[in-house]
């Protein structure tokens, strides 16, 4: 059975859902998206996922017919309309400069933006966090705008891919000697007991659940620090970590095939995710549709 989307007003099978070749996402990767946690058919720090929207569409100069109020219904229908209100689901949402012969400046005035969204089920990988994953690196050469969640993900595409080959659960950006984030992932370290991350800035984009565990890490009275781990500091882990809406937190246990810290999930890590799992079912057990 095909599921249900939303594109440009419409709900329809999403064979249905049909996008005109001089779609400017296509040409140009010209637009931005947002995926979201959904919890028993409720939306997981949306007010959060809005307002990095919003951001991203200022910076991107897209301005599409559409509140954040009619996002987050539509958000909520998909759930509902795809059989996605229990357990765990990942909605889908993107924004493009829409269809227009092409041209590399913006398109004529009226061209509609592409709006599109859809829902599906989310399957963490809690096999993988028990043991814990490993990542290796890759040259961050992309550009200096990370803060921007848009669609030209080439840099992720190839770096991910990098990681599948050397069967490694993601690949971890380094520019400047220095550990950015991952491809589809933000970076957390301890060293000498102190949680490190880099500084929120241009090379990042600032992940809603790496938000989430710095709230959380302030709450457990860890110390933490946004600095850059450096190449150099790689021997000295002692945990590393991931974050991310389809990874929650996950341990790292080896980099470029050598063990962080004694090779096993680090108790400073844990202690985040046991810490995460509760404001996560909160989400499912509190919020209104
Ligand atoms: N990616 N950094 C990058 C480059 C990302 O693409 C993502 C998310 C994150 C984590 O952000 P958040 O905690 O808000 O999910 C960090 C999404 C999930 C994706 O591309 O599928």
């Amino acid at each position: 059975m095909s599921s249900i989307v939303y594109l440009n007003g419409q709900f329809l099978p999403r064979s249905e859902a049909k996008l005109s070749v001089d779609e400017r996402a296509f040409f140009f990767g010209d637009g931005i998206y947002e995926v979201t946690r959904a919890i028993g058919g409720r939306l997981f720090e949306w007010a959060r996922h809005l307002r990095r929207l919003e951001r991203g569409l200022r910076e991107m100069r897209l301005t599409p017919s559409i509140t954040g109020e009619e996002l987050e219904s539509i958000s909520l229908r998909l759930l509902r309309d795809n059989d996605l209100t229990d357990g765990e689901a990942a909605v889908y949402l993107e924004v493009t400069r829409g269809a227009a012969p092409r041209t590399h400046h913006f398109p004529p005035p009226g061209t509609p933006c592409t709006i599109f969204l859809s829902a599906t089920r989310l399957t963490l990988p809690h096999e993988v966090r028990a043991k814990g994953g490993t990542a290796v690196t890759f040259p961050d050469f992309r550009w200096a705008r990370g803060d921007i969640k848009s669609l030209n993900l080439i840099p992720s595409v190839l770096a991910k891919q990098h990681a599948v080959d050397y069967g490694a659960t993601e690949a971890i950006f380094v520019r400047d000697g220095a550990m950015t984030e991952g491809s589809h992932t933000n970076v957390f370290g301890v060293l000498d007991g102190e949680l490190r991350t880099y500084p929120e800035s241009n090379y990042i984009l600032a992940g809603i659940t790496r938000d989430v565990v710095l709230e959380l890490a302030a709450e457990l009275g860890i110390s933490v620090r946004q600095m850059p781990i450096f190449t150099h500091e790689f021997p000295h882990l002692e945990e590393l970590f991931i974050t991310g809406t389809t990874s929650d937190v996950m341990p790292i246990v080896a980099l470029n095939g050598l063990p962080v810290g004694d090779g096993h999930p680090g108790r400073i890590t844990m202690s985040l995710y046991e810490a995460l799992v509760p404001r996560l079912a909160a989400t499912g057990a509190a919020a209104t549709v």
